[in-house]
C-alpha cells in the first residue's frame, strides 16, 4: 500500500515564467516574452506592431490585425524578462530542492535558447551548454529532470514570418528541435512531455497564431499532434529507455445538478479535454469530435501519412495539471467561476482561492480515477499548487498553513486514488515549488512556492530565496514518500 518505491517527488516550472534570461546566451524572443502582467481583474495583454507602424496591446482572446508583428515596448516591465532569474541562480535553486529531499525537477527547456528564429538549420551551442550544466547539477543530487519541450512560448520568428504552429512548417522544426535535445541529454534526461497543456492552446500567446477562430486553432492543433507524434516516434529511437508523456490541464467539469441536460453538458465539456487525451494517447481522432468539426465548419487540412504517424507516435504517460474542478449547467445564467485559462460553473459545495480556484481534494481522486479507468496509463501530476498572496514577517519567516493545508489534502487524495481506485501514478510535482510569474496574471503575488523569491509586481525586488513554512511539510512528506503528512 502507499506510493511506488520509485515515486516521483517533485516540483515544477517553466522556462517563460521562471528562467528569465531573455536576451543572454544568444536566446532569440519567443512570444511569451511580450506579454504584459495583469492581475485577477486586468487580464494580460500582449504587445504587437501593426504593419502600418501602430504600437496595440491585445487580449488573449483576441485576434492580431493582418501583418501584425510581436513587438516588445522599450522600457515597458515585461515578467518573463527576468521572471525569478533561474538563468543565474539554478544552482542555489536545485540546491534548495535537494534540500527538500525532491527526487525529480520538471522544468521546461526555452526553444528559443536552442534555436533562436526557430528555422535555423544549426542550434545554439551557448543554449545547449545551459541546459547541460542544470541537468549536470541536478543529476549531482540525484535528482531526475523530467522536460516538457514546448511551455507556452513559441519562437516570436515563427510567429510573425509563418503564423505560428498554424503553418506545417513548425512540424519539421520543432522536430528538428527535438532531435537536437533528445540526442544531446539522451543520457542525462529520461522524462520528456512534448506540449505543456495541450488542451488550452488557442491564442498569438502560446500557438504564435494571428487569429484565434477555430478553423485556425483547430488546424495548429492538428499541426502539433502530427510533431508529438514524430517527436515521440524519434525519441523513442534514440533512447528506447525514454518515457515520453502528453501534457493536459485537467479539472473535471461535474453536472451541476442531476438533471440530464446538465450531465450532457458536463459530457460535452469533459469532451473538450478528452479530445486531447483520445488523439494522443489512443491514437485517433474521435468520433465526437469530428462531428463537432462538421458542425461548426471546421476542415483540418491533414497530409497522407498524418493519421498513421498519430496512431504510432502515442504516449508513455499522461500528464497533467490539477488545480480545480468546474460545474456544467445547461442554464446560461448559472453562476460561473474563473480559474486555469477557462471559465466554467460555481460549485456551492467549494470554497475557492482568492483568485476564484475551487478548492477541491476530492476532485484530484475524481480526476485519476476517470483518466485511469478511460485510458489505462501511467499517470503523472506534472502541476497542482495554491496559488496565493505570501507575507514575509519581521524574522523573515513566511506562515502558510494554509498552502500546507491545500497540499496535504491533495496528497490524501492522490493516496486514496492509489490504494482504494488502484491507479498508477508516477509522481507528483507541485506548480511553482519555488515562486514564479502567474501565466494567467503575470503577477508574482499570486505564489505557489515552498521557497518565496524577492521579487514583486512593480519589478522590485533582489531574488532572494527564503524557505516557507510549507518547505519543511513537504521535506517531511518526499522523505517519508506521502507517508509523514500530517
Ligand atoms: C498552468 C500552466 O496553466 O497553470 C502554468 O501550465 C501556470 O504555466 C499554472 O502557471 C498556474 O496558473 P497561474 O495562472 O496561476 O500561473
Amino acid at each position: 500500500m502507499g506510493f511506488r518505491k520509485d515515486f516521483l517527488w517533485g516540483g515544477a516550472t517553466a522556462a517563460n515564467q521562471y528562467e528569465g534570461g531573455y536576451l543572454e546566451g544568444g536566446r532569440g524572443l519567443a512570444t511569451s516574452d511580450a506579454i504584459r502582467g495583469g492581475n485577477v481583474n486586468t487580464p494580460r495583454k500582449y504587445t504587437i506592431m501593426t504593419k502600418e507602424g501602430e504600437v496595440m496591446e491585445l487580449g488573449r482572446e483576441e485576434s492580431l490585425p493582418e501583418g501584425a508583428k510581436g513587438y516588445i515596448i522599450p522600457g515597458i516591465y515585461y515578467p518573463s524578462h527576468q521572471a525569478v532569474d533561474f538563468y543565474h541562480r539554478y544552482k542555489e535553486d536545485i540546491a534548495l530542492c535537494a534540500e527538500m529531499g525532491l527526487k525529480c525537477f520538471r522544468l521546461s527547456i526555452s526553444w528559443t535558447r536552442i534555436f533562436p528564429r526557430g528555422d535555423e538549420e544549426e542550434p545554439n551551442e551557448e543554449g545547449l551548454k545551459f541546459y547541460d550544466d542544470v541537468f549536470d547539477e541536478m543529476l549531482k543530487y540525484g535528482i531526475e529532470p523530467v522536460v516538457t519541450i514546448m511551455h507556452f512560448d513559441t519562437p516570436m520568428y515563427l510567429a510573425d514570418n509563418l503564423d505560428g504552429w498554424h503553418s506545417r512548417k513548425l512540424i519539421d522544426y520543432y522536430v528538428r528541435y527535438c532531435d537536437v535535445i533528445f540526442r544531446r541529454y539522451k543520457d542525462k534526461v529520461k522524462y520528456w512531455m512534448t506540449f505543456n497543456e495541450i488542451n488550452i492552446l488557442r491564442s498569438w500567446m502560446q500557438l504564435g497564431i494571428h487569429s484565434t477562430a477555430p478553423q485556425v486553432r483547430y488546424q495548429a492543433d492538428h499541426n502539433i499532434f502530427v510533431a508529438s507524434a514524430k517527436a515521440v516516434q524519434l525519441g523513442h529511437s534514440i533512447n528506447p529507455d525514454f518515457q515520453i508523456g502528453m501534457m493536459v490541464a485537467y479539472g473535471p467539469f461535474y453536472p451541476l445538478t442531476c438533471n440530464p441536460d446538465d450531465v450532457m453538458e458536463s459530457i460535452k465539456k469533459n469532451r473538450e479535454k478528452e479530445f486531447f487525451m483520445d488523439v494522443q494517447v489512443r491514437g485517433y481522432y474521435p468520433e465526437y469530435q469530428m462531428k463537432w468539426f462538421e458542425r461548426n465548419g471546421v476542415k483540418i487540412e491533414m497530409e497522407e501519412g498524418d493519421l498513421e504517424e498519430i496512431a504510432k507516435g502515442t504516449v508513455d504517460y499522461i500528464g497533467f495539471s490539477y488545480y480545480m474542478s468546474n460545474t456544467s449547467s445547461a442554464d446560461p445564467n448559472a453562476a460561473k467561476i474563473g480559474g486555469n485559462q477557462v471559465f466554467g460553473g460555481k460549485n456551492p459545495y467549494l470554497k475557492a482561492s482568492d483568485w476564484g480556484w475551487q478548492i477541491d481534494p476530492m476532485g484530484l481522486r475524481i480526476s485519476l480515477s476517470q483518466i485511469y479507468d478511460r485510458y489505462h496509463k501511467p499517470m503523472f501530476i506534472v502541476e497542482n499548487g495554491l496559488g496565493a498572496a505570501d507575507k514575509v514577517e519581521e524574522d523573515g519567516s513566511v506562515h502558510d498553513q494554509y498552502r500546507i493545508d491545500y497540499m496535504r489534502d491533495h496528497v490524501r487524495a492522490m493516496k486514496d486514488a492509489v490504494d482504494l481506485d488502484g491507479v498508477d501514478l508516477m509522481g507528483y510535482c507541485p506548480w511553482g515549488h519555488i515562486d514564479l510569474v502567474s501565466a494567467g496574471t503575470g503577477e508574482m503575488k499570486k505564489r505557489y512556492g515552498f521557497v518565496f523569491v524577492d521579487r514583486y509586481d512593480d519589478g522590485t525586488g533582489d531574488f532572494s530565496r527564503r524557505r516557507k513554512d510549507s518547505f519543511f511539510w513537504y521535506k517531511k512528506c518526499c522523505e517519508s514518500n506521502g507517508e509523514d503528512i500530517d
